[in-house]
């Protein structure tokens, strides 16, 4: 056989153990619309079946954590009609879903500043969180209203609050206690973030938690992000050496 022949039954693909904590920007839902000729709202309620697949996926696949950036504390910069939209979406998704996600054992966790919002989406996500709150499967991390300066602002004045009431010194303010006072400290750093739409940047999302994560962009419109796509992701993150900035390669699951 010459050196570049392919042998002609290539060995199959190893199954590959799953990243602890997975978090998406689910981007691409407007270009995916107006490829078709559709409006946005359309392209929105696309997005929430390619998540409704993916959600699926993350459990059967093993992920323990998948966090979703829903709605960003820059997206209110939008038409009042899409935030309408996105907000209808959340509701529908919460009515609809909730049992379902419950009886999967998917437990729900939001994050984000949740004292902006209508009182009656805020009920909402309480409800979906004490309802789950035992489970014990996939933990969902709904981003919603959410920016991630704005999370780290939240834990420097909660902590300066502190420091004023005399409870803990200046210099008691280290790294880590500023990553314990984040919306979610119990949860572990994402090993993998993944952004659809071929857009290469963070947009503000868990920069703190971002530090040694690894970052996977993918041209797929969000519509059209499946298990297959989140698979491919998973094989390209187990391509990558993770250092966490030591010598010593380590893999993040
Ligand atoms: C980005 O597409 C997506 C969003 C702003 C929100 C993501 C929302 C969903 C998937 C549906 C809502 C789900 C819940 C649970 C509320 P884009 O509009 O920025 O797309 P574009 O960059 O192509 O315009």
């Amino acid at each position: 056989m010459s050196r570049l022949a392919m042998p002609s039954n290539p060995p199959p693909i190893q199954p590959f153990e799953a990243p602890r904590h997975v978090a998406i920007i689910m981007d691409g839902n407007g270009r995916w619309a107006s490829a078709r000729g559709l409006t946005r709202g359309e392209g929105h309620r696309r997005g929430v079946e390619a998540l409704r697949k993916t959600v699926r996926a993350a459990g059967e696949i093993g992920i323990s954590y998948l966090t979703i950036f829903s709605f960003s504390a820059e997206n209110w910069s939008r038409p009042p009609s899409e935030i309408r939209d996105l907000m209808g979406l959340l509701r529908r998704f919460i009515r609809n879903d909730l049992a379902e996600l419950h009886q999967n054992r998917v437990k729900v966790r939001v994050i984000g500043e949740r004292n902006d919002l209508d009182p009656e989406i805020r009920r909402l996500l309480d409800e979906a969180e004490e309802l789950t709150r035992n489970n014990d499967k996939l933990t969902l991390i709904v981003a919603f209203n959410y920016g991630a300066r704005q999370e780290i602002a939240r834990a420097a004045a909660k902590l300066a609050a502190r420091v004023r009431a005399g409870e803990i010194d200046p210099s008691a303010v280290t790294a880590d206690l500023i990553g314990q006072n984040l919306d979610a400290p119990d949860l572990p750093d994402p090993d993998l973030i993944i952004r659809t739409s071929g857009e290469q940047r963070l947009s503000n999302f868990l920069l703190w938690q971002a530090a040694y994560s690894e970052l996977v962009f993918v041209p797929t419109y969000w519509p059209d992000f499946d298990r297959a796509a989140l698979e491919g992701a998973i094989a390209e993150y187990h391509r990558r050496e993770r250092r966490f900035g030591g010598l010593i390669a380590q893999t993040g699951s």
